[in-house]
């Protein structure tokens, strides 16, 4: 709680470590009230003489400290809020500290805490200082062996990292286990988990025959929704070796699925654990997007093993070496399972609809945040998504090979210890023999950069001039970004036509693996190409090569003709969006002008088109046809005109109902199949386009008939899901019923739950705000459950625009107080619901009040968090 001001941490101040920990060695008596840790760790010191011992404890109760087997005197020693200090300790050292903690009442969820009766804990980024004192930075590695002892009643499983080496019974029916991990590792990494669980097991042969034993441990009401979980960790296992060489290091990987859980999972060594949403599956509770979602996590955390754990970050400054590379690598896992081309898809529209506003708001940062108040504020769509993003770029301009041999030379020099992004990049660049160094300009700037290109033809020599600009707001001068542009030339027919790098450009266009790349290295610059018959067309960005927004000027033909035959299918979606976003922009501008919007000719024949495309694969389909979201919408726009938006969108949304009900019809009930439920790309793809047909005719004439019948069909939770989607902004009975029996069937079921709580809370119906208030009050919400609260006040304030931006202001003061009452309870999750406010400046003329009057409001709390007094107090300079 912040009496004064916190404190701002500056990647400049950086410091390697004073003293090495040689080994750890941890015991815990569990208790949920009273639980005591004993660490006993040996230590020496590595520089500075003088210099006192400090270690970091927060919220804990100190028992008593031994320095070499001696008990100290309070007066040999300083106790602060955040530290513990030995003013005098000698070269080399025995250090034992005990301390007591309360798991019961941490509702924070940071260091050990209590989820549904077991015990779990959460150290990354700074909760191991919550659990005992210690150098809580992750460029101080050492040997951790864990000792449990518990009462065997409650506590049947004891768990931590590594490898068991002992397990006994204890008097008063108590037992214990001891966990050694041979492999040195930073304390954010480490994690202990006890309680009644139940295991799934399965074994995984490495590709030099080694056996793993896998588990999953869960609550035993969710031994049935494992499996999923499981192939998809023995997947990630094996492309892990194909496609990186990397194989698994310890005799026994676990995971432990719970349903309290800040974020997603986290990668603990050979102990992760998980939110319960990223591991529990079977087709009647789980959407084809959640178990896309268990996969690629799933994969991430066992990825981490290899990029993040043998090699992890010297400081947080360093997160998106770990992250931006992980989710990179979780990215091609994806892709290499499923449909590369719908992953690529869906990553940029995620990119785009969550990281393109966080880096054009006050919170904006490079992916190598130059300083914080609190991390976990920073564990962010920019560090991971962006970050992902510029290790795409590496993989761009150096190949498959080239990029793996970057790899590999990683792992050679860096195995074992705490690095920078400069050692990624330097590995990279050394493995290639090329000059990486202007990448390092995206790792210290923040904003989406804009990427201006334009076209002079010159019929009489057949000499096509590309002139490019880039840009980032606001800043006039900025280091130039190495940016590489995959493109392509096409004829009025959408053939592709010879790309001849002039004179001027034959050492900055290239042939690559994924098609023509043209390398962007200084603010401004032209690039030529001979030998052309006709005026190309031209596709840019294919396969969104790089994280910018493009500005060039295609006309609706060109558009169309790219829609319908360019060889990229990036290219393909993004030429139809652009028509789409075009028609949208353009009734806004009739809407504020007090005119009557139109319907543009152009989008609809390329709807069309692609509806009736033969061959095209339906989720590529699905992925066409649907509206760029409110958010991508919202970002086009200085000043965001929130009631000129939605009717805009509104209005596209009802045309395309009308205008294509026969064809929308028809393209439904040919994807609609009666086989069970399959995790395959070809059955989600159907799947993908019959409900985003089904979506469309929610707005048409007959809106209930369809959707009423798939929900009562029942078939599996991603076509219920869909048909109450479809239902949830109509007024009338049936959304009522329907919503009632999913509430009979699945009271039972947390995750389930979820859906249901999130689904009202970003209705469009017009009592949304009065149906959220009910929410908050319902027997089943519960302040202290993450995802409940993500589900109702998180979806709220991110999802349902009309509702949250209410004109009355009620959604904002209902969200500020919301946001006030959930700092006391769990700081992290608060932070996250404020970012809803963070773009107020935006909003036009009486939004913008209000919103900032919201801000204001809980600015004023005197007992903020660090956590949300950073957002807040950001937004409002
Ligand atoms: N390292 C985890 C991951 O896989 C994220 C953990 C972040 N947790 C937090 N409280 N900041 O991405
Ligand atoms: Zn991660």
């Amino acid at each position: 709680m912040t009496q004064n001001l916190p404190k701002t941490h500056y990647l400049t101040d950086y410091q390697p470590p004073a003293f090495e920990v040689e080994s750890l060695f941890l015991t815990f008596e569990l208790l949920p009230n009273g639980t005591r840790v004993t660490n006993r760790m040996q230590v020496h010191r590595v520089k500075d003489l003088s210099a006192p011992l400090v270690l970091d404890g927060e919220g804990l109760e100190l028992i008593q400290v031994d320095l070499d087997g001696v008990a100290l005197m309070p007066t040999q020693y300083d106790v602060t809020d955040t530290q513990l200090i030995l003013p005098d300790v000698p070269e080399r050292f025995e250090l034992e500290i005990v301390t007591e903690i309360d798991p019961e009442n941490n509702t924070r969820l940071e260091g050990l805490y209590r989820t549904s009766g077991n015990y779990c804990t959460q150290c990354e980024a700074e909760g191991f200082r919550r659990i005992t004192y210690y150098f809580d930075r992750p460029d101080v590695l050492t040997y951790f062996t864990t000792k449990i002892i518990a009462d065997k009643q409650d506590n049947k499983v004891l768990l931590s990292n590594g490898n068991l080496v002992e397990v006994g019974d204890l008097p008063n029916d108590r037992h214990y286990a001891i966990w050694k991990d041979p492999y040195k590792k930073p304390c954010y990494l480490f994690a202990l988990v006890a309680g009644n669980l139940e295991e799934v097991e399965d074994t995984f042969i490495t590709r030099d025959q080694r056996q793993i034993d896998l588990r999953i441990y869960v609550e035993p009401k969710n031994l049935d929704k494992c499996e999923h979980a499981m192939e998809s960790l023995k997947r990630s296992m094996k492309w892990d070796e194909e496609r990186f060489g990397l194989v698994y290091d310890l005799d026994i990987y676990m995971i432990v699925a719970v349903d309290d859980f800040n974020m997603g999972a986290m990668e603990n060594k050979g102990l992760n654990v998980f939110n319960s949403k990223y591991v529990l599956a079977k087709p009647e509770t789980a959407t084809d997007a959640d178990y896309e979602g268990i996969e690629s996590v799933i994969g991430h955390e066992y990825f981490h093993n290899w990029t993040g754990n043998r090699v992890t970050c010297r400081d947080w400054f360093q997160l998106t070496l770990k992250e931006g590379l992980t989710v990179f690598r979780d990215q091609e896992f994806t892709s290499d399972m499923l449909s590369p081309a719908v992953k690529r898809i869906e990553d940029v529209k995620r990119l785009r609809n969550n990281q393109f506003p966080e880096d054009a708001g006050p919170m904006s940062h490079p992916i190598q945040p130059q300083s914080y108040i609190e991390m976990n504020n920073f564990y962010t769509m920019t560090v991971y998504e962006k970050g992902a993003e510029v290790v795409r770029l590496y993989h761009t301009l150096l190949g498959e090979a080239g990029f793996q041999k970057g790899m590999q030379l990683y792992f050679d020099r860096f195995d074992g210890q705490a690095v920078t992004v400069e050692d990624f990049r330097n590995a990279m660049a050394d493995a290639n023999e090329i000059d990486l160094a202007q990448m390092h300009n995206w790792y210290t700037q923040a904003g989406t950069p804009t990427l201006k290109v334009e076209k002079h033809f010159d019929a009489a020599t057949g000499t096509l001039t590309l002139h490019c600009e880039q840009s980032l707001k606001g800043q006039s001068a900025h280091a130039p970004l190495l940016i590489p542009v995959l493109f392509g030339f096409l004829n009025d027919d959408g053939r592709a036509l010879p790309v001849r790098p002039g004179e001027n450009s034959r050492n900055k266009v290239f042939e690559t693996e994924k098609g023509h790349l043209l390398k962007l290295t200084t603010l401004s610059e032209t690039f030529e190409f001979t030998g052309l018959s006709q005026e190309p067309h031209l596709s840019l960005l294919r396969h969104f090569s790089a994280p910018v927004n493009l500005e060039y000027a295609a006309s609706d033909e060109e558009l169309m003709m790219l829609a319908s035959h360019d060889a990229d299918s990036f290219v393909r979606w993004e030429s139809i969006q652009t028509l789409a976003l075009k028609n949208i922009e353009d009734n806004v501008a009739r809407f504020q002008a007090g005119n009557g919007m139109v319907f543009s000719e152009h989008y609809q024949q390329a709807f069309q088109a692609v509806l009736e495309a033969k061959g095209l694969d339906p989720a590529l389909k699905a992925l066409a046809i649907g509206l760029p979201d409110l958010p991508y919408v919202f970002e086009q726009f200085e000043t965001i005109d929130v009631d000129a938006v939605l009717q805009a969108v509104e209005y596209q949304k009802a045309q395309i109902a009308q205008t294509f009900s026969g064809a929308l019809d028809k393209a439904y009930l040919a994807h609609c199949s009666k086989k069970a439920y399959c995790y395959d790309k070809h059955d989600m793809a159907a799947r993908m386009l019959k409900n985003q047909c089904l979506a469309y005719l929610a707005y048409g004439a007959e809106p209930v008939v369809r959707a009423v019948a798939q929900y009562e069909q029942q078939q599996n939770m991603t076509d219920v899901l869909a048909a109450l989607n479809a239902l949830n902004h109509l007024a009338v009975s049936e959304r009522e019923a329907c919503l009632s029996d999913f509430y009979e069937r699945w009271q039972q079921d947390t995750l389930v739950m979820d859906k249901w709580f999130s689904l009202q809370a970003r209705s469009e119906s017009e009592q949304a705000l009065q149906d959220v208030r009910g929410l908050l009050e319902h027997p089943d919400f519960n302040y202290r459950n993450p995802n409940r609260v993500r589900s109702v006040l998180g979806v709220f304030g991110r999802l349902n625009m009309k509702a949250f931006h209410d004109a009355s202001g009620e959604g904002y003061a209902l969200l500020a107080e919301e946001v006030l009452k959930m700092d006391k309870i769990n700081p992290q999750v608060a932070a996250r619901l404020v970012t809803a406010f963070t773009s107020w400046k935006r909003f036009k003329g009486h939004r913008q009040d209000k919103m900032q009057s919201a801000l204001q409001h809980i600015a004023a709390d005197k007992a903020l968090s660090k956590d949300v007094y950073e957002i807040v107090s950001k937004s409002l300079e």
